[in-house]
């Protein structure tokens, strides 16, 4: 009903000023190529959550915000045509979008593919009502990737700390690499053991699974978790990717528990990605700037692995990251890999991926017409 008041309001103020109708687009429309975890409302949970357009002769763009945006704003990243997502503050009311930025070409007659995500960890709510585009736009079908990433983890993946937040996450800009798909269910603090740690009321291996992160707790308008339904995520998951341990280490979980619990979760997995090969990533551990680096479950993660394939799954794969991460790469103040940090990651785990034998698609599903060269 608020969708449809919006979409007439925006009729009604088209005609007072005398020019022709802007297409709208409520956030039933199939086209609408939702990614990530959503709610009802429907309402963005989780980094990196968002959706992609392909639309026809686009000029502008309006998002049209419900009240279960993060007030005072979400900021939000946008790509045209695949070119460096740039940072949008949005809020609940109409949001035009700026499309007028350098890196936009001019699309007249073409199509545009318009990627959205919510870049932080905490407030990053949007509740999309409808989306307002020019006269004479037309959405087209957005075709996803055939890769797929599904990384799961801590802070460490969430993109905590960074300029544009997720973003610029080691695992976003791998998908990038890839022009694959991305999911990320990355929650700062949060421990893999369901049990409180650093704010979060649950473990990943529990929130893992809800639609919601556990930001949910600390919402008035929101304040629970539902399940989440894994067929709404196309196409499944073709890789998953887990980086996890910090947290658990951190709220004295013993090595042998955290053993328990990762393979519990592994065997959790298998019942959603029956097949899927999934990457079990050692930690790069706390640099300090003495040279020194912690690591912390030594052992644990290659016993994970090893016991996924006595039982007969050879498809889980040890990804070592010993040494990738220095002094260098990190914030002094948190020891967390700073942009560069997360790109020199991603870079090793982009090759660590080839050698293993998966390359990149040679052109992402859904063409977009590309600027010219200067
Ligand atoms: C949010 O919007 C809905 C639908 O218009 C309205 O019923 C509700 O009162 C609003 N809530 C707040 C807190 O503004
Ligand atoms: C978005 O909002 C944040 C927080 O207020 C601010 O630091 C940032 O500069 C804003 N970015 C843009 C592009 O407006
Ligand atoms: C885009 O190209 C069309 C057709 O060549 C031209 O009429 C229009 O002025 C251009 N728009 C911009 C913003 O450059
Ligand atoms: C899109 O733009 C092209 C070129 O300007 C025009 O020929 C075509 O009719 C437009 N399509 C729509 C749906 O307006
Ligand atoms: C959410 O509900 C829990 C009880 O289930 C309560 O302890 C907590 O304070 C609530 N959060 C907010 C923001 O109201
Ligand atoms: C973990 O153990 C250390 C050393 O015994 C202790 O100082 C710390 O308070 C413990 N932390 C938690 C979260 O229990
Ligand atoms: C990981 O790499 C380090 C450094 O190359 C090496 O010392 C260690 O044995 C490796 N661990 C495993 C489990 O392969
Ligand atoms: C795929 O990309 C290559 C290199 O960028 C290009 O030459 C080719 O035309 C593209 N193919 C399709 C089907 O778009």
């Amino acid at each position: 009903m608020f969708s449809k008041s919006v979409a007439l309001f925006g009729l009604a103020v088209a005609a007072q000023i005398g020019c022709s109708s802007a297409v709208t687009i409520l956030n039933s429309d199939p086209l609408i190529y939702y990614h990530g975890r959503w709610d009802t409302s429907p309402g963005t949970w989780w980094a990196g959550s968002g959706f992609k357009l392909n639309v026809q002769n686009l000029t502008s763009l309006t998002l049209n915000l419900g009240n279960h945006t993060t007030t005072p704003l979400a900021s939000v990243g946008v790509s045209v045509n695949y070119q460096p997502f740039y940072t949008v503050n949005v809020s609940a009311g109409a949001n035009p979008i700026p499309l007028t930025d350098l890196t936009f070409p001019n699309v007249t007659g073409n199509n545009a593919v318009v990627r959205f995500n919510v870049e932080g960890w905490q407030n990053n709510r949007i509740n999309l009502l409808s989306i307002d585009l020019n006269d004479g736009a037309e959405l087209l079908t957005y075709t996803p990737s055939k890769l797929a990433f599904q990384f799961i983890g801590d802070s460490l993946s969430a993109g905590q700390f960074l300029p544009m937040g997720v973003d610029q996450a080691w695992g976003f800009l791998t998908g990038e690499y890839f022009r694959a798909e991305h999911r990320i269910n990355a929650q700062p603090g949060a421990t893999l053991t369901d049990m409180y740690s650093y704010g979060n009321v649950h473990g990943m291996s529990y929130q893992f699974f809800e639609t919601e992160d556990t930001g949910y707790y600390n919402t008035l308008d929101h304040n629970y978790t539902t399940p989440w339904d894994f067929t709404r995520d196309v196409p499944p998951a073709t890789h998953v990717v887990i980086h996890i341990g910090a947290n658990d280490v951190s709220q004295n979980v013993t090595a042998a528990a955290f053993t328990q619990t990762y393979l519990d979760f592994l065997t959790r997995l298998r019942t959603i990605y029956l097949d899927q090969p999934i990457f079990v990533f050692t930690p790069w551990g706390w640099p300090s700037a003495s040279g020194a680096i912690g690591y912390y479950y030594p052992g644990v993660y290659q016993n994970v692995v090893d016991a996924r394939h006595a039982i007969g799954d050879q498809n889980v794969f040890l990804v070592n990251t010993t040494g990738w991460v220095t002094w260098d790469d990190v914030y002094a103040a948190n020891q967390h890999p700073n942009p560069a940090g997360h790109m020199k990651i991603a870079a090793l785990f982009e090759t660590y991926l080839i050698n293993w034998g998966l390359w990149p698609q040679l052109n992402w599903s859904t063409p977009a017409p590309m600027p010219p060269k200067l």
